[in-house]
């Protein structure tokens, strides 16, 4: 089996819009929940079952984050809980909760000067450089996961990077560009 699996045209995740879950649906339970993104504590008035996906979406504003299956298969959703690589769509936000979530918006520094733009990551920088992306649609996902492998030291060669990164679809076809661009990061933050 390939390491690198290419998104399947006629899967159910690929053929069909996903599904949008209202977390504000009129007249349904809600409790507050108290998430710490970027280092920011929020507090959202979510029902139970929502996804942190909509939560950081809908209820934060972070759309960042990539709705693309919503159901665990392409990786377009992956944010960071407490630096461990996590599938929004699969995690409920009340899971969340006392974790560290990480998103794309929170991956640049704040720039010492007010009036500067943000310091991208390495890795960031590293997806410019390389032209890793097309539409851009997986790239936060693929941002957020590139991150995570080279934290986890699986970067030694180009094989174990596509493997690492094996559950980041990209429709675009863009795989050897940002193959490229997490070897070039990887060498960087070494
Ligand atoms: Fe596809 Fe979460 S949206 S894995
Ligand atoms: Fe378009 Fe990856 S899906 S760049």
């Amino acid at each position: 089996m390939s390491p690198h699996p290419s998104p399947n045209p006629t899967s159910p995740a690929s053929a069909s819009a996903p599904a949008t879950i209202p977390i504000l649906r009129a007249g349904a339970t809600r409790r507050p929940v108290r998430l710490t993104i970027n280092g920011t504590e929020r507090t959202l008035l979510l029902e139970p079952r929502a996804s942190l996906l909509d939560a950081l979406r809908e209820g934060a504003g972070l759309t960042g984050t990539k709705k693309g299956c919503d159901h665990g298969q392409c990786g377009a959703c992956t944010v960071h809980l407490d630096g461990q690589r996590a599938l929004a769509c699969l995690t409920l936000a009340v899971q969340a909760e006392g974790r560290e979530i990480t998103t794309i918006e929170g991956l640049a520094e704040t720039a010492a000067d007010p009036e500067a733009d943000p310091v991208l990551h390495a890795v960031q920088r590293a997806f410019i450089d390389r032209d890793a992306f097309q539409c851009g649609y997986c790239t936060p996902g693929q941002i957020m996961s590139a991150v995570a492998c080279i934290r986890e030291g699986r970067t030694g060669s180009d094989d174990e990077i596509r493997e690492a990164m094996s559950g980041n679809l990209c429709r675009c076809g863009a795989y050897p560009h940002i193959v490229a661009a997490v070897r070039q990061a990887a060498e960087e933050l070494a």
